[in-house]
């Protein structure tokens, strides 16, 4: 009998491409999103990639009664849980509003599996909880540090309280820490949709490719790797949801507890290195130049995801090379869609 899974924050970036291998991996979905990030449209456009409908309840999560009435309505199996605010910048100019969206959210929904007896949840984490680290690549037992940002604190905290359910009230969960995920689905139907300026790199360059920005400032050249860049390990939103749906079907088959997977290609790449990349994809120049360091930013940082590769028999199949070639599309595509809309 095919599982229904609820999916929350499902119409987001990470959340929209987890739905669409869901569908082809023989789950049913429902999702819940406040739209507080995204748009309605998405779940037409994921129907138009999966010829399949999803159920979707455009809500809070923090809307006790309003989650309590969808348990008792849809027959859930599992839970992935993406619902949350994702920008530091903002994070640290209105703390409170990630603790209250990120934290009590975690928390309400939590709180309504448990009365309904649904134990299985998948949990959307973060590399920053590993902090400034100098020792790439970064395993899961790895300590985590004091958060860099209140975004950070929400992710710490939010491991902490699934840790908690898994070890005293028969929860069984799965705590996936993200590197950087970029990229878009092949289809260019699906991507991210960076409201006003985007804060992430590349976001930032293909809206400077496409003109709407004037060009690319590098935040420091001036580090101690090879050229000067800050290296991250990117890896293609795809991959990442083919993660989840594993981690998922891996979770059915555990006993009360929980495991931490990171999420990488494990290989890190400079910032030139991904602008040389996106140039060759998009057969485009980009503009950009050198500028200060930016407050905050981590030398470098990549996954050791061989935990992934071992119990989870997952591991990456798009090079950054794919990620750019697929940013772009999709850039191209909204730039279609939003002159269509005048
Ligand atoms: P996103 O903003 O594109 O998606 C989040 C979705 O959740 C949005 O559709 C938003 O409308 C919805 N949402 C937010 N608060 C909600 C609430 N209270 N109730 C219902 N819906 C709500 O973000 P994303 O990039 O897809 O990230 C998904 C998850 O992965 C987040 O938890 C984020 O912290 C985590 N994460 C993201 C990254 C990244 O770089 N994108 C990296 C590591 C971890
Ligand atoms: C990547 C690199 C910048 C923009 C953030 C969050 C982290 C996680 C992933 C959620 C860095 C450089 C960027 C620009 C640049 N999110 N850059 N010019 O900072 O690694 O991580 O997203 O959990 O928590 O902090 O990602 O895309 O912002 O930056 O030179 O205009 O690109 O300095 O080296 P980051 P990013």
């Amino acid at each position: 009998m095919k599982k229904t899974i609820l999916v929350t924050g499902g119409l987001g970036y990470i959340g929209s491409h987890t739905v669409v291998e869901l569908q082809e991996n023989n789950y049913d979905v429902v999702v819940i999103d406040s739209l507080s990030n995204s748009i309605r449209e998405v779940a037409e456009r994921i129907a138009s990639i999966t010829k399949m409908p999803i159920k979707l309840y455009i809500a809070d999560i923090n809307d006790e009664s309003l989650i309590d009435a969808l348990f008792k309505q849809e027959t859930i199996d599992g839970v992935i849980h993406f619902a949350a605010h994702k920008a530091v910048g903002e994070s640290v100019q209105n703390p409170f509003k990630y603790y209250r969206n990120n934290i009590d959210g975690m928390i309400t929904l939590q709180k309504v599996m448990r009365q309904y007896h649904v134990d299985t949840i998948v949990f959307s984490s973060s590399c920053t909880v590993y902090g400034d680290t100098k020792n790439s690549p970064i395993n899961e037992t790895h300590p985590v540090t004091e958060a860099i940002s209140p975004y950070g604190t929400t992710k710490l905290v939010c491991e902490q309280i699934l840790k908690d359910l898994c070890r005293y009230s028969g929860f069984r969960g799965i705590i996936l820490r993200y590197f950087n995920p970029v990229g878009a689905h092949p289809s260019a139907c699906i991507g991210e949709l960076p409201i006003g300026v985007p804060d992430n790199l590349v976001p930032y360059i293909t809206q400077t490719a496409a003109g709407i920005r004037d060009k690319l400032t590098v935040f420091g050249n001036d580090y101690n790797t090879a050229d000067g860049t800050n290296i991250r390990d990117y890896i293609h939103v795809v991959d990442l949801a083919r993660a989840h749906v594993k981690a998922l079907d891996y979770a059915f088959t555990m006993h009360q507890d929980y495991e931490i997977f990171n999420l990488g290609t494990g290989k890190g790449h400079s910032v030139l290195e991904v602008i040389k990349a996106f140039e060759q994809a998009s057969g485009k120049p980009l503009p950009y130049a050198i500028g200060a360091r930016r407050a905050g930013d981590i030398e470098q940082i990549w996954a050791d995801a061989t935990k992934a590769a071992q119990l989870l028999k997952w591991t990456h199949q798009y090079n950054l090379y794919d990620m750019m070639d697929t940013a772009w599309k999709w850039q191209i595509a909204l730039n279609h869609k939003q002159s269509r809309q005048g």
